[in-house]
């Protein structure tokens, strides 16, 4: 069955370029994104993890553990990284699974038969730290996807965890975020001590909490 939102993230052992890991140790009590890609040595795939490892020391900053996912072996994993390293002028350290028998596929559900039978396609998980299921997309193998989107998203993921709140369409960091219908005007005025901008009854602002 595949996961949804809030679902617990299934915990698993996998090989991987950096060695065996146990995924919720890897995890710690970091921030997770999962994702996986077609193959190795393929165009769109060696742009995508070029740009994770290009955006390393942002994941950093907001305690996100990176963990890429491949059906094909490890052997080749470690060819194309040098590949990647080289084309994309970066460095890649973050881990990737060389899931040849799809275990991990088939446990987050990452092979779409309609798509292809045996490729995974782009699925991208992010788990929080208490191991649920923050958000899913997934994108089809042409189209590589927008990690500073991806950086976007765990940014609000992590105000709605620690404050919260809501965040709008196209909210970038550091403007103006919603106060959640659950919460009174009354209450997010104390809560909100920046304060809390009415446009509506349901339609209320506060400045981002944590600046
Ligand atoms: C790629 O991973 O680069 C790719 C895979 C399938 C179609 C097009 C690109």
């Amino acid at each position: 069955m595949s996961l949804r939102l809030g679902d617990v993230a299934p915990n698993f052992q996998a090989q991987t370029t950096a060695g065996e890991i146990d995924f919720y140790n890897y995890l710690g009590n970091s921030w997770g994104i999962l994702f996986s890609h077609p193959a190795d040595y393929t165009p769109v795939c060696t742009t995508e993890l070029g740009k994770t490892a290009l955006l390393k020391d942002e994941f950093a900053k907001r305690n996100v553990k990176v963990l890429a996912v491949s059906v094909d072996p490890l052997d080749k994993h470690h060819g194309w990284v040098n590949d990647i390293n080289e084309t994309q002028n970066v460095e890649v350290d973050f881990p990737i699974i060389a899931d040849s028998d799809r275990t991990v596929a088939n446990l987050y559900d990452m092979i779409h038969p309609n798509a292809s039978a045996t490729a995974t396609v782009r699925s991208l998980f992010v788990i929080g730290p208490d191991k649920l299921v923050k958000l899913i997309i997934t994108y089809p193998a042409s189209t590589g996807r927008n990690f500073n989107e991806v950086l976007r998203v765990v940014e609000s993921l992590q105000l709605t965890a620690n404050y919260g709140v809501a965040t709008p369409a196209d909210w970038n960091y550091g403007e103006d975020v919603i106060v959640v219908p659950a919460v009174t005007t009354e209450d997010a005025v104390k809560k909100f001590p920046k304060g809390v901008r009415v446009v509506k009854p349901y339609l209320r602002y506060t400045p981002q909490p944590n600046l």
